[in-house]
This record gives C-alpha cells, sequence and structure tokens, in this order.
C-alpha cells in the first residue's frame, strides 16, 4: 500500500495518551506512544528487536519501556538501555524506531516519513481554533474497517445525509441545494450555500426562535494526506453582520493499514459553550451519526470491494461525486511524485554505489 510519507499523521488525540502505553496502527506500523515523566509524549515502534514482542505489553519504569518478554529497556529515543541477561551487554542492533511527535490542538501529531522534513510548522494551523476559550469542543476516534478514501468519499458527499442520516435530516434546506466543488490551493472544496430559509435541523434547537429565516451555510475543504474541516452555520437573515451560530468541526482520517482507518472527529461550536445538554446531543450524533450509520455502510463497502481500487471497479458517477473524484486524484499525483521522488533517489544511490 502506498502511502504518502512526508506528512504528519494524527497518531492520538491528547487525552487517549498518558502514562498507559497505546498501541496503535499507523501506515500498516504498529506504534507505541506514551508520555515520560515530565509529560511529554513520545511514539516508538511497538515491537521489540528481540523476539518481537510489543513493547505496549511491557511496563513503563522512568521514562523507559520494559519489554514485558524478557526485559529489555529501551528509553523514550527507543534506544536500548538496560539488557538484564548475561553481562548486560547492549547488541549494537538493539534500536527500535523512534518518530518525531508533536502535540498540538489537542492532538499528537506523527511524523512517518523523512524525520529531516519534519517541520511542525506544516501542522494545519486552520484547526487552531480548537485551543481558543471561544469555541467549546467535543471529540471523539473510531476505527474503521475501511480505506481512508472510502471514508474521505463519505465526508465529501454529504448528500448522504437525507438517506443514510434521514432521521437527522428531516427538514433540511440544504438537501435540494447544489453544491459548488472547486480547488483552493491545495485544497477541494465542497460548498452549499442558502438564503432565506428555516434553520436545518443541525440548528434549528439551538435558536431562540426556530421560525426564524436564517442564511445558512456548510463548506467542506479537503486536503492530503486526510484532513478535513467543515465549516457549517446560520446566521439571521435580516443581520449579516452578526456572528451567527458556528461550528468548525474537524475530522482527520490516518489510514491504519490498506482496509483500516483511525478517524478523529472533533466537534468546535462558538454558541451555548457551557451547556452541557449540546455536548450531550453531539456526543450522541456522533455515536449514531458516525458510528451507527456511517461506520457500517463504509466497512460494508469495503468488505464487498476487497482490495479492488474503486475506479478499476468502473464505479457510475453522478453530480454528487465531483469533490471526492478531485480529492482522490489530487492524491494520486502526491502518490505518483513521490515514487518518483524515491525512484530518483534510488538510481541515485545505486549510481553511487557503482561508481
Ligand atoms: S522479546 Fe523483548 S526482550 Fe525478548
Ligand atoms: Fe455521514
Amino acid at each position: 500500500m502506498r502511502y504518502l510519507r512526508n506528512t504528519w499523521y494524527v497518531a492520538a488525540l491528547d487525552i487517549e495518551v498518558g502514562r498507559e502505553m497505546l498501541s496503535r496502527m499507523i501506515l500498516g506500523e504498529a506504534v507505541m506512544l506514551y508520555r515520560k515523566l515530565d509529560g511529554t509524549a513520545v511514539a516508538v515502534i511497538d515491537r521489540c528487536p528481540h523476539r518481537f514482542a510489543p513493547l505496549s505489553m511491557g511496563k513503563l519504569i522512568g521514562n523507559n519501556v520494559q519489554c514485558g518478554y524478557h526485559g529489555l529497556q529501551f528509553d523514550c529515543s527507543g534506544k536500548c538501555v538496560v539488557n538484564p541477561h548475561g553481562d548486560g551487554k547492549i547488541p549494537r542492533a538493539a534500536q527500535v524506531k523512534s518518530f518525531p511527535l508533536v502535540e498540538r490542538y489537542g492532538m499528537l501529531w506523527i511524523w512517518m516519513g523523512d524525520a529531516d522534513l519534519a517541520d511542525a510548522e506544516l501542522i494545519p494551523a486552520y484547526y487552531s481554533h480548537f485551543d481558543s476559550p471561544d469555541w467549546k469542543t467535543v471529540r471523539g476516534h473510531s476505527f474503521q474497517e475501511a480505506n481512508y478514501q472510502l471514508i474521505a468519499d463519505n465526508l465529501l458527499d454529504l448528500s448522504h445525509d437525507q438517506f443514510l442520516h434521514a432521521n437527522y435530516h428531516r427538514k433540511d434546506a440544504f438537501l435540494t441545494t447544489p453544491h459548488e466543488v472547486f480547488v483552493d490551493g491545495t485544497a477541494v472544496v465542497s460548498r452549499r450555500q442558502v438564503l432565506n430559509s428555516i434553520a436545518s435541523d443541525a440548528f434549528a434547537g439551538n435558536l431562540p426562535d426556530p421560525k426564524l429565516l436564517v442564511d445558512q451555510w456548510k463548506i467542506m475543504r479537503w486536503e492530503a494526506p486526510g484532513y478535513f474541516l467543515l465549516d457549517l452555520g446560520v446566521r439571521p437573515s435580516n443581520d449579516p453582520q452578526a456572528p451567527g451560530l458556528c461550528k468548525r468541526n474537524a475530522h482527520i482520517l490516518t489510514p491504519a493499514t490498506e482496509t483500516s482507518t483511525n478517524y478523529y472527529f472533533i466537534n468546535a461550536r462558538n454558541y451555548q459553550r457551557d451547556d452541557e445538554k449540546v455536548d450531550a446531543q453531539i456526543r450522541e450524533w456522533q455515536r449514531i451519526g458516525f458510528g451507527e450509520q456511517d461506520k457500517p455502510m463504509i466497512e460494508a463497502i469495503q468488505r464487498g470491494m476487497g482490495k479492488q481500487d474503486l475506479f478499476d471497479l468502473n464505479p457510475i458517477l453522478l453530480s454528487v461525486d465531483g469533490a471526492a473524484v478531485r480529492a482522490r486524484r489530487h492524491l494520486e499525483k502526491l502518490l505518483k511524485a513521490q515514487d518518483e521522488h524515491e525512484m530518483q533517489a534510488t538510481l541515485a544511490q545505486s549510481a553511487i554505489t557503482h561508481a
């Protein structure tokens, strides 16, 4: 499986990682995450180089990990520092790979490619509002047995709302509104706007008067490899300067394997920030909408497709597929550029070897 390597992926939400070791599959590799005594999070391969036991089945001793099988200890850079056997000499190959890891916007970002290129400034700053007290966040993680691009297709075509999530979208003005799809720099954007209408179900219950006429928008922005920002909101039609009720949600996909994905979702809102009832509604939507409606559908599609590529199966294309198709093409272009770059590097290396 080809993955974009020189880019940041979300390895976990910050709250998922503490002094218990967490094992997570990322781009086909088992990675283990934990926090050092000073709270800094680290990531190393979850496989002991002796008999390949998962290190996450061992225990933390201070900042080191002790393998649960025969007791080798590794520091947080992955270097073996204690061998409790024989003369205690440490074999030179007793080292596990560690990865650059940055904690930002409530997430732990991992760089699985060339560590020299890991630049924290490349972490998308459009998630910075998660750190602001002006926004209240409700966050979750779901492991899904489907390729990340199938989940991306789902997020880029919200026309499925009226069928798969019909119970949540009974009188939604967006259902009959065509979406504009366009490319903005390196992003693919799908935008729907409706003026002068009753608010959709997602906001109607949060307005002082659900019959108020509002302008509303729903804008999904995708960037490779799997960063989504869903900006949606309503504003009274007679008050275009009002800040309105807004949500700015992240959906972030990190491939686990070719046919599975770690899916992180962060719902951020600028209204009723202290209202736990609203938090509970959002959690309920994440549990039912994502967990009981999207997930089983996408996983069933994956089982049916096996390892075949979507386009090799000649899917019929509908008007609603524009954003998903563009995102897939853009990702393919980036993967081809990466293949090309790797081939050039291999050729250069073999020229040096044969010189
Ligand atoms: S498998 Fe880890 S020390 Fe033996
Ligand atoms: Fe959905």
